[in-house]
């Protein structure tokens, strides 16, 4: 079965049982700015969760294209990657745990044809918050799971959320496939997770927590499942991992054709990075020094580097792209729209990284200079971390040099130092994960409401070319990309800002009506995020200014936004420009 039968087949299923099918959202979460990137499929459903109402239904599937950074240093395995598509259904109060397992237990065992004797199940074990998932467990045994093959664990292992410190959470069931059916008995996903492969995870979101840990119970109870795609396809496959099935096979015989010692690990890292950056690339993300260009630049590099260790000369990482966009763009158009802009990107960023590596090597030098006139025998962890550092130059490649000049490296050193730096940034990263999301906040809210009137704005002072690229939002302050070529005067931004401030002051009525996609184009609206929603859609509607699709929420009235002032405008990209303003 390739991979577009099994998005097909997963999608079907659960529109045969009343779901409906939403497109996947953009991989950078909208007016969400505690996070970087869209990580599972429930993120851009989380006012879903927490009770609004959703236009498509109580019932909903999809297939998210998610990316997550934390483990980039276990990629390279059997299991672990950055980039990776989700598949998943959602019952936003509606069905509960039976159904839900019963969907998956089904979906395994007869579409996916996995063998029942093969899946085992954890279940939460309960403590002093919250009750053992007896419910779940029951749910398993009468589908015929064997008590043996059900196994309870504690909250590390088999609890979901909050997003936030508050927020929506519960107990999960994960269902996992043992990939060596002859090996010793006895073993279990919790004695070794190598040979089980986590295939599914169905989270019952019935508790919210409070500020102070406490969980109440919650007034909907909502189930958000997770079924990672790239693994469930190699299990389907019969390969050893991901990298073998015709999602990435071709990426990967690409790299070991330009490699003069393609060692398997480098060469599943490069696949892995290239197709992740690809990915950032489409989305108008440009590799720079913060945020979601850094993670870029880092994908980027982190190829590059891993390139040169399996001996690949020059720029290859635009034609890998093409590689990764022949095969994603049926199930991802926006590829197919990007490719040209893509691929210009990973080349300037290879010829930027090869200066960076020339200055790297110069810096580098001077160091093993100044060691030997001390006398000195070893260069220092934290004088490799530098040059890492600094200009992103390789320990190995400082390795080389220093051992050519007759010195040691401390490598453990530069090790100890990575992981530190390594620590600091997962806390940063999880600091900017924690609130936000789940707290709609009424300064958010009213920020939301602005982003509409300065999209509306701009479209009016510059012209109907402009396209919101994407938006981020915090209590203090919005941004807004958008598709423009030329830099604004002071005019055009006076312009914009003058019209916003006069939406804001005749105190417009927000409102908004459900319709289908048909009627909201038809209606005028502009509709960026019409993707992610099924049939019907959300239209929000500001007096006779503005209209666009959006799940909300908005203020009520523009009165309540106070005084709109853009305190710069910027690149961000080719042909795309930002805005960052703020309300007084
Ligand atoms: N949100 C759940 C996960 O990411 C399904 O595993």
């Amino acid at each position: 079965m390739n991979v577009q039968t099994f998005r097909r087949l997963f999608l079907d299923y659960f529109r045969a049982h009343g779901h409906a099918i939403i497109g996947s959202a953009r991989l950078i979460p909208d007016h969400d700015p505690s996070a970087l990137f869209t990580t599972a499929g429930m993120h851009p459903l989380v006012p879903f969760l927490l009770g609004e109402p959703h236009p498509a239904g109580r019932r909903l599937a999809n297939c998210q294209k998610c990316l997550r950074t934390n483990d980039i240093a276990e990629v390279g395995d059997d299991v672990h990657l950055t980039f990776f598509e989700m598949l998943g259904n959602w019952s936003l109060g509606d069905y509960w745990k039976a159904e839900s397992i019963q969907f998956s237990y089904r979906f395994l065992t007869e579409r996916m044809g996995l063998e029942p004797d093969r899946l085992y199940i954890t279940c939460f074990a309960g403590d002093d918050t919250a009750l053992r998932d007896d419910e779940a467990a029951e749910a398993w045994q009468a589908l015929g799971i064997l008590n043996e093959r059900i196994i309870f664990l504690p909250k590390a292992d088999n609890w979901w959320g909050p997003v936030g410190a508050t927020g929506p959470c519960g107990p999960d069931t994960e269902m996992f496939y043992d990939m060596n059916p002859d090996g010793p008995k006895g073993e279990s996903p919790a004695t070794n997770p190598k040979r089980f492969w986590e295939v599914w995870n169905n989270v019952f979101m019935q508790y919210d927590q409070q500020a102070d840990g406490r969980l109440e119970r919650l007034p909907m109870q909502a189930v958000d499942t997770g079924l990672g795609l790239d693994r469930a396809l190699a299990i389907l496959q019969g390969v050893p991992s991901p990298y073998e099935t015709d999602l990435f096979a071709p990426i990967v015989e690409s790299i070991r054709s330009l490699a003069s010692d393609p060692q398997p690990f480098a060469v599943r890292v490069i696949a892995d990075h290239i197709r992740a950056a690809t990915f950032v690339l489409a989305e108008g993300i440009r590799p720079g020094n913060v945020d979601q260009p850094y993670v870029a630049r880092r994908l980027i590099r982190r190829a590059i580097r891993y390139g040169r260790t399996i001996g690949i000369a020059g720029h290859f990482l635009p034609d890998l792209a093409g590689t990764v966009v022949d095969l994603f763009a049926e199930a991802y158009p926006e590829l197919e729209q990007q490719r040209q802009q893509i691929a210009t990107a990973l080349d300037e960023e290879e010829s930027r990284f090869q200066r960076t590596l020339v200055h790297g090597e110069r810096a580098c030098a001077r160091i093993i200079e100044r060691r030997q006139q001390e006398g000195q025998t070893t260069l220092a962890g934290e004088e490799v971390f530098h040059l890492y550092e600094t200009y992103g130059f390789p320990a190995e490649l400082t390795q080389e040099l220093a051992e050519q000049e007759g010195l040691a490296v401390d490598l453990a050193g530069f090790q100890t130092a990575y992981a530190e730096h390594q620590a600091q940034s997962q806390q940063a990263a999880a600091g900017r994960f924690r609130g936000g999301l789940a707290e709609r906040r009424p300064e958010t809210t009213r920020y939301h409401t602005a982003t509409h009137l300065l999209h509306e704005a701009l479209r009016r002072v510059l012209g109907p070319h402009v396209e919101q690229r994407g938006s981020n939002i915090t209590v203090e302050r919005m941004r807004f990309d958008f598709a423009h070529e030329a830099k604004l005067s002071d005019e055009e931004i006076h312009a914009v800002e003058t019209l916003v401030n006069e939406q804001i002051e005749r105190d417009l009525p927000v409102t908004w009506n459900e319709m289908s996609l048909e009627e909201a184009r038809e209606s005028g609206a502009i509709g960026l995020f019409e993707e992610r929603y099924g049939e019907r859609v959300k239209v929000y509607t500001i007096g006779d200014f503005s209209k666009e699709i959006c799940g909300g929420p908005h203020v009520e009235q523009t009165g309540e936004l106070g005084r709109f002032q853009i305190t710069k405008e910027e690149a961000v990209g080719a042909g795309v420009r930002r805005i960052r303003a703020v309300l007084r």
